[in-house]
Parts: C-alpha cells; structure tokens; sequence
C-alpha cells in the first residue's frame, strides 16, 4: 500500500487572484461569490469521489469555497481539478481523516489559510464487512477510527472557528444501517450508529451558537462502495427499496444542501434517511 503522507496541502487560490482587481484585500472567493452559499467555507471529507464528491460539487455550485479532505486528494485531478474547472475556490487536504495529529495540522492550515469554515461535512468512510465471530481488531479498528474517530477529531478543532462567528454547519454522513443494523457489518453499524449519538451531543452543547449539527443516513447508494456488492446481495436490497431503485449520490448531496443552508436553520439533531423509503419499513 502506498505510504500516506500525514498532511499535504495544495491550494487553488492563484487562478482566484488572478481575476481579482488590483490591490483588491477581500478574500477572493468573496468576489467568486453566487448562490445560497455565497462566502461561506466548507470543508468536506471523503471528497475525492462517490457521495463526497457530489457534496463538494454541490456545496461548489452553490457559492461556497470547498475544501476537499482525502488520503488520494493529489494536486490536479479529482474533485479539486473539477471544482477549479467551474471557477470554485478550493484546496485538497491529502490526510488520513482518523489520523489525529494529521487531522490537527491541517485542521490548523486550514484556518490559517482560508479564517474559518462554517460547513464541515463527515463523508470518509470505509467499510471491512465480515460476521462477529470472524471480525479481527484490524477490521473493527478501522472502520470506528475512520468512520466515526474522524467526526470527533474533524470537529473538535474546526468547531472553534464556527463558535466565533457564531455560525456553523456540521453534517455528518451516516448509514440507515446505524438505524437498523446489518448482518456483516457489527464494525460499520456501530460506527454510524455512534456518529448518531455524537451528532445529538453536539448539537445540544453548540445549538445556543447558532450551529447546527445533523446526520444523513443513505440507503442503497450507487458509488465504488456498493459497486463491489454482489449481484445477489444488490438484488436483495432492491428488494427491501419501496422505490425500487437504488439512490444517487448527487440524492444525498440534495439533503447535504438543505441541511446546510440558512432555511435549515431550525432543523438540529435530527437523522435524516435519503433511503427510497427503507427503514420507514424497517
Ligand atoms: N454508497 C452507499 O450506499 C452508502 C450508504 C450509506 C452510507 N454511505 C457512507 O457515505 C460515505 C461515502 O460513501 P461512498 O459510497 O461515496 O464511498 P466511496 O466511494 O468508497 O468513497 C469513500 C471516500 O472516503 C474517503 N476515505 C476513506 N478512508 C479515508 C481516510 N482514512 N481518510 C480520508 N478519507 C478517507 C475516500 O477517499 P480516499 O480513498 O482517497 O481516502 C473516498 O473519498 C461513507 O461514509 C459511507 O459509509 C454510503
């Protein structure tokens, strides 16, 4: 396995100056600004593909500045390059997002670099299914450290600045099989069902600040994560799909967008499944 290297940033902000007015002292992605999120900083993990791209494309589209945190985020390609293309300020975090001290420095080069960030959006995540009795350490380690250490570690530094500008948006991107449960997934379930109760905890503690914070549970969701499904194991969930089909990621980037937005504003604590109608019969 390549080595990943604990924290590496590469910036697009030059193409940003460039169109700037002489002498101009704003940050820059104030005169990029249109949309709902016009000014607004948001960070996103998991961005390099499948539903974490969507989010930052999405959150991109709609005037925010985004920050893409991976372990593959390489200065131009993926998702950055896409964002750069379409003239959104952005930046790649190539970090390891359970790593704690990676996690830290850029965490802090973040806010030295962009002030703040007002929308932080959990999507790493992995999964490593197998039944209880043939689940290893390494198995369970990695999914609670990736899936549900990196929302501690994400938002305990970055809530701060949210804190001072007594705004702040923290999604974090759940499973209904946190709600549910799944037979060959006790590591992953627990995961997300932990991130569940963090979230609710969070937003208790910030809710008198103006932060909201929110899980989005998908269901069936086509990316690389399902895609290496079996044929037998995608027909049983189509099953279980009142809609019938399965869902998309730019599906889940809608509820993201909602979650993130000023009209959302009264909505804290809540999960909100993006399943075609799953556990509503679970
Ligand atoms: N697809 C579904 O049906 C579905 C359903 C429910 C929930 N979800 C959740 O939605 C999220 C995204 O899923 P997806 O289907 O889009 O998965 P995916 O296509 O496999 O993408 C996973 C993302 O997480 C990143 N990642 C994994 N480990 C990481 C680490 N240690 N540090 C930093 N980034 C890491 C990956 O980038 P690198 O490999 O470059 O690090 C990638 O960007 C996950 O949290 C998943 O549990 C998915």
């Amino acid at each position: 396995m390549a080595e990943i290297a604990p924290r590496q940033c590469f910036y697009g902000r030059e193409t940003v100056e460039k169109i700037l007015p002489a002498g101009a002292t704003a940050l820059p992605w104030i005169h990029m600004a249109r949309g709902p999120q016009e000014g607004r900083v948001a960070l996103v993990t998991g961005a390099s593909r499948g539903i974490g791209r969507a989010i930052a494309l999405r959150l991109g589209r709609e005037g925010a500045a985004v920050l893409c945190a991976s372990r593959s985020s390489r200065p131009g390609e993926g998702t950055v390059e896409e964002l750069r293309a379409i003239g959104v300020p952005c930046a790649g975090l190539a970090v390891d997002a359970g790593d704690p001290d990676a996690v830290r420095q850029s965490c802090e080069a973040v806010l030295r670099d962009w002030g703040r960030v007002d929308i932080l959006v959990h999507c790493a995540g992995i999964s490593r299914d197998n039944l209880l009795l043939r689940m290893g350490d390494e198995e369970w380690n990695s999914v609670l450290r990736t899936d549900l250490d990196s929302c501690f570690l994400w938002t305990r530094h970055l809530c701060r600045s949210m804190l001072k500008g007594r705004w702040g948006r923290i999604i974090a991107i759940g499973s209904v099989v946190g709600l549910v449960g799944n037979a060959g997934q006790a590591n992953y379930a627990a995961a997300k069902a932990g991130m569940v109760g963090f979230i609710k905890s969070v937003a208790r503690e910030l809710a008198p600040r103006g932060i909201t914070a929110n899980a989005v549970a998908p269901g069936f969701i086509e990316t690389a994560m399902t895609a290496a499904l079996g044929e037998g194991v995608r027909r049983a969930a189509l099953d279980s799909i009142p809609q019938k089909t399965f869902g998309t990621a730019e599906d889940v980037a809608a509820a993201v967008s909602f979650l993130a937005s000023e009209e959302a504003r009264y909505i804290t604590g809540q999960v909100l499944a993006v399943d075609g109608g799953m556990t509503m019969v679970g």
